[in-house]
């Protein structure tokens, strides 16, 4: 791993020294990037799966949708399901409003203020996204930090015995909730896990740039190991979850205004804690697009 690294182009890799996660210093996301820095980014990105941009408090969303598609392809967001405020309308298509505020008494954007358990972006699709950037522009004074795991050192660091049993193994990632608990538009609930709806993955994963084996989990609820008996399929992911949970494998952001924060969806999970219904948050995301299948 390497520690700080300077170059010409002046950007800086601060590692957090934790499981995952660095700062990137000297970059305006504002200004035009070159070649150069978008290289630096990518590598800093592959080796540390969390970069964290601070200060960038006068960043437009523009901008920050600008500065995602250097690093692939964005998805454009989700139709806003019935009851959102309209204020998304006026935003570039890239970008997702992540926030607690209400207009008019309706929700300006995703996710509320109530906690968002451990998941990945979006894997009950065929192609989960490959990335996403969260940008702070309101944060409450306490609460709603963001935890991030690293799924290589989770599949790094299991038990032999289990290695071995996952090896080959597919699950299925439930579409019908969000992290945040609420069913999506178009799903019907049901808590049987042999009747879970949604894309079917590999336990452990390659991924697609670095070639490095991780677990691939996506989230908890109603996943389910297909061709197993239910006790054994949620056995051995009840193993499996609490491993990756643990917190040797994690790194927190605790936020401030201006910061973005930059993940890797492939090989990292995150979490996101509950904050006071009174105070504000206010994110603005951009999702970059998974590989199209060679
Ligand atoms: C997300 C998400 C966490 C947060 O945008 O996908 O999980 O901290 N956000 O708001
Ligand atoms: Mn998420």
């Amino acid at each position: 791993m390497d520690t700080v690294t300077d170059t010409a182009t002046a950007i800086r890799v601060r590692p957090s020294g934790a499981a995952l996660g660095a700062d990137i210093e000297g970059l305006d996301m504002n200004q035009p990037i070159s070649p150069e820095q978008v290289k630096e980014i990518v590598h800093a990105w592959e080796q540390h799966l969390v970069l964290r941009f601070r200060g960038q408090t006068s960043l437009t969303v523009e901008g920050l949708a600008a500065f995602s598609r250097h690093l692939g392809a964005l998805d454009k967001r989700p139709t806003a399901s019935g009851g959102m405020s309209s204020a998304h309308d006026a935003l570039p298509p890239e970008i997702t409003v992540i926030s607690n505020v209400k207009v008019e008494g309706k929700p300006l954007g995703a996710l509320g203020d109530g906690e968002a358990v451990w998941h990945a972006d979006m894997t009950y699709n065929e192609r989960p996204p490959k990335g996403a950037a969260l940008y702070a522009v309101e944060v409450p004074p306490s609460g709603g930090n963001t935890h991030f795991a690293s799924m290589y050192l989770a599949y790094e660091t299991l038990d032999g015995d289990l290695k071995q049993r996952i090896e080959g193994l597919r699950c299925i990632h439930d579409a019908s909730r969000n992290s945040a608990g609420e069913l999506r538009l178009g799903f019907s609930d049901h808590t049987d896990p042999r009747q879970t709806v949604g894309a079917t993955h590999p336990l452990v994963a390659t991924h697609a740039s670095t070639g490095r084996r991780c677990l691939l989990l996506g989230r908890r609820r109603n996943a389910y190991i297909v061709g197993l008996p239910l006790d054994e399929s949620e056995a051995i992911l009840d193993r499996l979850w609490a491993h990756a949970a643990n917190p040797a494998l994690t790194w927190t952001q605790v936020w401030q205004v201006g910061d973005v924060m930059l993940w890797d969806n492939s090989c990292t999970m995150h979490r996101r804690d509950s904050f006071d219904p009174a105070t504000r948050r206010l994110m603005y995301r951009t999702q970059i697009a998974g590989r199209v299948a060679p």
